[in-house]
C-alpha cells in the first residue's frame, strides 16, 4: 500500500471454521469505531455472517463484495453504513461462491483484485481531502484457505488469527502459518501476523487454561494479552442485528472487544514507529 496512507488492512482469517472470525471482525470493528477510529469491515464470505451481524439484511445488498472482487465496483461504492457511527461495511452475499470459476478466466491477475481495489480506496480517498479517510479496513475471511483468503492476504498488512480455546485449537495452524509465508515470500512481501486472539474462553474450565497457555507457548508475544470471553450475550446479538457493544455493552464480551481494540491501536502504533 502507498507509504502515508493512514489505512491500516488487517485480514481476519483462520480456515477452521466457527473459531469467531467474524465475530471479531463484527465487534472490534465496532470497538475501533467506539474508540475513534473510522472503520470498513469487507465481508468476503459467502456466508455474509458479517452482513447480516451489523444488520444489513439480504435484500439490502446492493452492490456486494462480489462486484468489488469481478471489478463491477469500487469499494467506496460497495460500502453502505451501519447502525454503528463510524463503522461502514461492504457486504456479501452467495454470489461469491461463483467467483472462483469467473476470475478462472485471468490467472496472473487473481490474487490481486482485492488488492488493486484497496489501492483504488486509499486514491480516492486522497482526493477527497475534506473526507475522513478510514484507519482500519478489516477483511472477514471465509473458513478456508481458498481464492478469497488469498485474496485478503494479498491486499492485508497483516493477518489476526482467532482462535478458539477448544480441543484441536492448534490443528491446521501450521498450514495457516506455511499459507503466510508463501504469501509473503510472493505475492505480498509485507504481510505478517498483526496478533493471534484467544475466543471463547471459559476461565472455569481447564480445557481453555490449557489450550491458551498451549496457544502462547506456540505463538509467543503474537497472542493478545485480552482474551474474548464464552459470552451468551455475545452469540445472542446477531440475531438482532447489532454488534455487542449496542446490544450489551456492559457485557464481558463487549468490554474484551474494547479492551482488544486499544490493544491492536497500540501495536499499530509501535509497529509505525519501529
Ligand atoms: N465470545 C463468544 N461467546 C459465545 N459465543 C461466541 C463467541 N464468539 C463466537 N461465538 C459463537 O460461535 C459461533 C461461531 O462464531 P463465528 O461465526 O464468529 O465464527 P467464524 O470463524 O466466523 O465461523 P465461520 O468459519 O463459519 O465463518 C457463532 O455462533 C458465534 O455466535
Ligand atoms: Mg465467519
Amino acid at each position: 500500500m502507498p507509504l502515508g496512507s493512514p489505512l491500516r488492512v488487517l485480514a481476519i482469517a483462520n480456515q477452521k471454521g466457527g473459531v469467531g472470525k467474524t465475530t471479531t471482525a463484527i465487534n472490534l470493528g465496532t470497538a475501533l469505531a467506539a474508540v475513534g477510529e473510522k472503520v470498513l469491515i469487507l465481508d468476503l464470505d459467502p456466508q455474509g455472517n458479517a452482513s447480516t451481524g451489523v444488520g444489513i439484511a439480504e435484500d439490502a445488498r446492493a452492490v456486494t463484495s462480489f462486484d468489488v472482487l469481478s471489478g463491477r465496483s469500487t469499494i467506496a461504492n460497495a460500502s453502505a453504513p451501519t447502525l454503528v457511527p463510524n463503522l461502514s461495511i461492504v457486504p456479501a452475499n452467495a454470489d461469491l461462491v461463483g467467483l472462483e470459476s469467473e476470475m478462472m478466466q485471468d490467472a496472473n491477475h487473481r490474487p490481486y483484485r482485492l488488492r488493486d481495489a484497496v489501492a483504488g480506496l486509499i486514491a480516492e480517498q486522497r482526493a477527497r481531502s475534506n473526507e475522513v479517510p478510514y484507519g482500519y479496513l478489516l477483511i472477514d475471511c471465509p473458513p478456508s484457505l481458498n481464492l478469497l483468503t488469498l485474496n485478503a492476504m494479498t491486499a492485508a498488512h497483516a493477518v489476526l488469527v482467532p482462535v478458539q480455546c477448544e480441543f484441536f485449537a492448534l490443528e491446521g495452524i501450521s498450514q495457516l502459518k506455511s499459507t503466510i509465508d508463501q504469501i509473503k515470500s510472493t505475492l505480498n512481501p509485507m504481510l505478517e501476523i498483526q496478533g493471534v486472539v484467544l475466543t471463547m474462553h471459559d476461565a472455569r474450565t481447564q480445557l481453555s487454561r490449557e489450550v491458551a497457555s498451549e496457544v502462547r507457548n506456540f505463538f509467543g508475544a503474537k497472542v493478545y494479552e485480552t482474551m474474548i470471553p464464552r459470552n451468551v450475550r455475545v452469540a445472542e446479538a446477531p440475531s438482532h442485528g447489532k454488534p455487542i457493544l449496542l446490544y450489551d455493552y456492559e457485557c464481558p464480551g463487549s468490554q474484551a472487544y474494547i479492551r482488544l481494540a486499544h490493544e491492536i491501536i497500540e501495536r499499530e502504533r509501535q509497529l509505525r514507529a519501529a
